[in-house]
């Protein structure tokens, strides 16, 4: 059974100047800035130092996943200039179940200002209004401070630490768990 696809919300989530709107092709400088940090591409699908096809090949990717109904790719931008500050993801394969999980980075050169914990409140917020969601997860390995900071930022409760939970850079790692819930 193919899964429907997505539409992106008719007003763009946003949180404290931070908005999550639709990747487009003038992101790219904040693709290939992405692209320079080590744990990024060990994340996701951008190739570690992307060049610019590569980085457009990921922009097209983001795409990809509404209409293959896998979730949702934001870019999250500046409110104020709409510049592309980082991504935040919702990904959607566990719907079914009413669970999804979140994912989330800042472009080196917007970091240390709160983006990523304020693009999370944001992409939450938006998660409650996706039918059938009642659970929205967060995977942390246990060395990054700024990950954990930015999920207790978003109102995301830790719920333990699952111990060899999957591969990462080529070796199996912890993840704490985060969850936050569906409010009343
Ligand atoms: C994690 C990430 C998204 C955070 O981006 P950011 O919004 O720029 O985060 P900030 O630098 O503003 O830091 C957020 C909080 O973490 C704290 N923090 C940052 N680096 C830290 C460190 N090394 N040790 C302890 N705390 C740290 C900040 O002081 C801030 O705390 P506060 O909320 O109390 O003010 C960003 O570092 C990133 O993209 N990393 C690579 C990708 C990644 O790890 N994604 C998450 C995967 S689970």
């Amino acid at each position: 059974m193919s899964t429907p696809a997505l539409a992106l919300p008719p007003v763009a989530p946003e949180f404290d100047g931070v908005r999550l709107r639709e990747f487009e092709d003038r992101d790219l400088p904040m693709v290939l800035d992405l692209a320079t940090d080590p744990y990024v591409p060990l994340i996701g699908t951008l190739p570690a130092a992307a060049d610019r096809e590569q980085a457009l090949a990921y922009l097209g990717r983001q795409h990809d996943k509404l209409v293959s109904g896998a979730g949702y790719s934001f870019c999250a931008a500046d409110t104020g200039t709409d510049e592309a500050l980082g991504q935040a993801g919702l990904w959607l394969s566990m719907l079914p179940l009413g669970r999804a999980t979140a994912g989330y980075c800042v472009a080196p050169r917007s970091r240390g200002r709160g983006v990523a914990g304020r693009a999370l409140t944001a992409l939450t917020r938006f998660a409650w209004t996706v039918p059938g969601l009642w659970r929205v997860e967060l995977y942390i390995e246990p060395w990054n401070a700024a990950s954990a900071r930015t999920a207790d930022a978003a109102g995301y409760q830790r719920e333990g630490l699952l111990r060899s939970h999957q591969e990462i850079g080529g070796r199996r790692v912890d993840m704490l768990l985060y969850a936050a819930i569906r409010p009343d």
